[in-house]
Formats: C-alpha cells, structure tokens, sequence
C-alpha cells in the first residue's frame, strides 16, 4: 500500500513537472511562433505570389501616425497614374506617408526614388538620413546602368525582382470572388487560327523570334507587330482593337520577354489577365513563372524540350475544345490587379520600410549586404 502510494506520490510529481515542462516549452514555442507568423505578415505585401484578395491582406494591427515624404525625382509621365492611385489608396499602415513629384522637395524627404532611365547627372545634395533607391524595371539588357559615382549612393533597390529590396512586379494576379460567365463552346468555335506572336522590338536577348518561327514550323503561327509581318496597336498598354480581334480569333497567344529572367513578366503577358482576353499566353518562361501566374492558365515553352514538342501540346489542347476551354475556364478565375495597384504595394512597402527605420533608428536598412547595389539587384546577370 505505503509503496504504491508513494510510486503514484512519485507519478503525480512526474506528471506535474512533465505537464510544466510541456506547458512551458508550448508557451515559448507559440510565442516563437508569433513572432515567425507576424514576420510574415509584415512581409506580405512584398510577395509575389497569387493572392485572393487586391487589397493589402495584412490585418495589421500597427498603424504609424508619422509622417513621411517620398521624392520622386524626375519621375516618368507614365508613373503618374500610379501616383494618383497611391494618393487616393494611401497605405494602410502609413497613412501619411506622401509622395512628392517637386524636386524642391528634395530636402524635406525621407526617401528619393531615383529611375535608371533619368538620373540626374550631378549627384544631388542628400538630406540626413535620406533613403535613396534606385528603380529600375528591365532587365541587364535594357537597364540603364548609372555611371560609377553613383555606386555607393543607393541604400535600396525596387524592381521586378523578387530579391530587391522593394518589390514591384508588372502585375498582380488575384482570384475572382465571381467567375466570368461565357459561353466556351461559342468561343472555342469562333477561333479560326493556331497562334500569335506580335512585338515590337527585334533582335532580343531571348531570341523570341526565332522561336516563333521555329513553333511556326509545326503549326500555324501568325507575326504581328513592327517585328512581324503586319502592324498591330501594341506600343499602349491600352487594350488595341487588334488585341481584341486576335484574342477573339486564335487559339494561342504567345506572350515572348525580351529577356528571360527569373521574375521578369511584363504587361505583355499580365494584359491577358487584366482584360480578361479569350485567348491562352504561352510564356517563353522565366522558369519561376508559375509563382505568380496560376497553373493550367497558361503555357510555358521551358516546360518542354523542343519548338516542336510544345508544338505538339499546343496543337492537341487545341484540337480539343474540352482541352482548350478547360485552360480559358481556369483563366477566367483570375484577373490582373493592374499596374496602378502594384505600384500602390511597392510605395507601401517602402512606407512600412520608412515607419520602421524611425522606430529603430540603429536597425540595419541595406539588409547588412556589404555588396553594391547593382550587383545584388543584377544577381544571376539579368
Ligand atoms: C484562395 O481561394 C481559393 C479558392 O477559393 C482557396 O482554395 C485558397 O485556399 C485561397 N487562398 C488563400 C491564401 O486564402
Ligand atoms: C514645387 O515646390 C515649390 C516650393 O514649395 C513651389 O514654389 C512650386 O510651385 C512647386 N512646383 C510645383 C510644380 O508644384
Ligand atoms: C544610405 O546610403 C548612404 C550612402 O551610401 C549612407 O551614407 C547612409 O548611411 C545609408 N543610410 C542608411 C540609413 O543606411
Ligand atoms: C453556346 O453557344 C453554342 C454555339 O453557338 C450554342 O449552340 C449553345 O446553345 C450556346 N449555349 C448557351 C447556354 O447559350
Ligand atoms: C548591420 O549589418 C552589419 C553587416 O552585416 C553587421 O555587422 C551589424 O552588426 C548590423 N547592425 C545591426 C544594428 O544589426
């Protein structure tokens, strides 16, 4: 008796600093996790993923009441639209976080966003504890590299690039709440033609032409634009007549980068999303393209060894309208936030980026990264 009570005594006391053990370790343990989730959470707007909403997602809780001017200086009469989208939407984090277009405001700002394409070329007096970023949006081939005095001025970057330190994708990708309703046997009946290419620019990095001539070789493939055979309203990010018609009309859309780069998707491709166009893309990658596009939406030519391969695929998606319409039907799920709104994202980050320096004014603002600049936006050489 005296012996098994004090074996259960014993147990009892086992028991209870077990309990404590796994109590207080699941207490560190959450509050670890916390602190991971809520890392997160900060972060989301700087993913480049699909998201189901067009609105910041982050039910952050921390809202910062100061005040902070973002000079853009030199800006480009294109980014203007996105500014007043900004101004409008504000971020919600930083709500009086303000961007300036007025160099004289140059010495009352927090950051300046510099872009490639017009540096001014004498560096500028910087205010104290002024960010500047460089912004630039193409690839190495297309960039324009600031000359050396420039290399040890900016403390960020903002691109495309995932990898930069403020991230600003060409588009956005999100998932409808209500599907498109169509008519898909109409559609696929109305299509007359295999598929389109049209461009602008020839010769590129990414030898796209020679690509769809090559895809021409095994199925029917159209040429439009100054690089093609017949001219096609493609220089706006307007949607053109043309775009509408050959949407309504072929099969495949052949949306080729200059430049294949991880990341580098432009509004060439993100316009299919954004009009809601019948019409499948057929991307010459990047390989990471199906981070921020949805799969069965769209085709990339990396995922096969050959022009006559994914010629092959193309032409039995195409032959079948089950095949076909079940691409445009996962498509019509998703649409293009717009370039006003990622641009809207990119500013809030470097709000958020601004309201947490002032917080911790010691914190580590270039990420500790002793590389220049260019060499860590121009990572991998694209
Ligand atoms: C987005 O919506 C889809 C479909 O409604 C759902 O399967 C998915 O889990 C959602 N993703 C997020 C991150 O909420
Ligand atoms: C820029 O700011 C200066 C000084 O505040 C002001 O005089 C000028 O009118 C502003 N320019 C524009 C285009 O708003
Ligand atoms: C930003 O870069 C400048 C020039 O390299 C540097 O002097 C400054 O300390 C940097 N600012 C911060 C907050 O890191
Ligand atoms: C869809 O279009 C096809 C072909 O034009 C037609 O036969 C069919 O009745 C239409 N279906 C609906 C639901 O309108
Ligand atoms: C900033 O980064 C440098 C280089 O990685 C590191 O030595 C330094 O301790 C960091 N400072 C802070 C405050 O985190």
């Amino acid at each position: 008796m005296d012996l098994s009570s004090s074996t259960r005594k014993m147990s009892i006391k086992q028991h209870i600093t077990t309990f404590t053990i796994v109590m207080v370790t699941s207490f560190i343990g959450s509050l670890f996790w916390i602190k991971v989730l809520t890392s997160f959470e900060k972060e989301d707007n700087t993913l480049l993923g699909i998201s189901n909403t067009s609105t910041y997602t982050s039910k952050k809780p921390m809202v910062s009441s100061e005040t902070f001017t973002v000079l853009i200086y030199t800006g480009q009469s294109f980014l203007k639209p996105f500014i007043q989208h900004f101004r409008k939407k504000k971020c919600r984090s930083v709500p009086n976080c303000i961007i300036s277009e007025n160099v004289s405001d140059m010495q009352k700002s927090h950051a300046v966003i510099f872009n490639d394409v017009n540096l001014p070329g004498k560096i500028p007096q910087r205010a104290k504890n002024q960010l500047w970023i460089f912004h630039g949006m193409e690839t190495v081939h297309f960039i324009r590299k600031p000359s050396k005095h420039w290399d040890d001025q900016f403390n960020f970057t903002m691109s495309f690039r995932k990898h930069s330190d403020i991230v600003r994708p060409y588009g956005k990708i999100v998932r409808r709440e209500k599907e498109i309703k169509r008519n898909y046997t109409e559609v696929f009946r109305k299509k007359k033609h295999g598929g389109v290419w049209m461009s602008g620019h020839c010769p590129v990095p990414s030898k796209r032409k020679a690509l769809a001539q090559e895809i021409g070789k095994h199925m029917h493939v159209d040429l439009f634009g100054r690089c093609g055979a017949r001219p096609c309203g493609t220089a706006s990010t307007m949607l053109s007549d043309c775009l509408k018609t050959v949407s309504r009309d072929y099969k495949f859309y052949f949306s080729f980068e200059n430049t294949i780069c991880p990341d580098y998707t432009t509004e060439k491709l993100f316009n299919i999303y954004l009009y809601d166009l019948e019409i499948i893309p057929v991307v010459n990658g990047p390989a990471n393209a199906a981070e921020y596009l949805p799969k069965g939406t769209f085709i990339n030519a990396l995922d096969f060894s050959s022009a006559s391969e994914l010629a092959k695929k193309l032409k039995e998606i195409g032959a079948s309208e089950e095949k076909y319409t079940h691409y445009l039907k996962e498509k019509d799920k998703y649409y293009d936030a717009g370039n006003a709104e990622v641009f809207s994202d990119a500013m809030c980050q470097l709000c958020n980026k601004l309201a947490g320096t002032s917080m911790n004014p010691n914190g580590n603002n270039s990420k500790g990264n002793s590389e220049n600049y260019w060499t860590r936006l121009m990572k991998n050489n694209c």
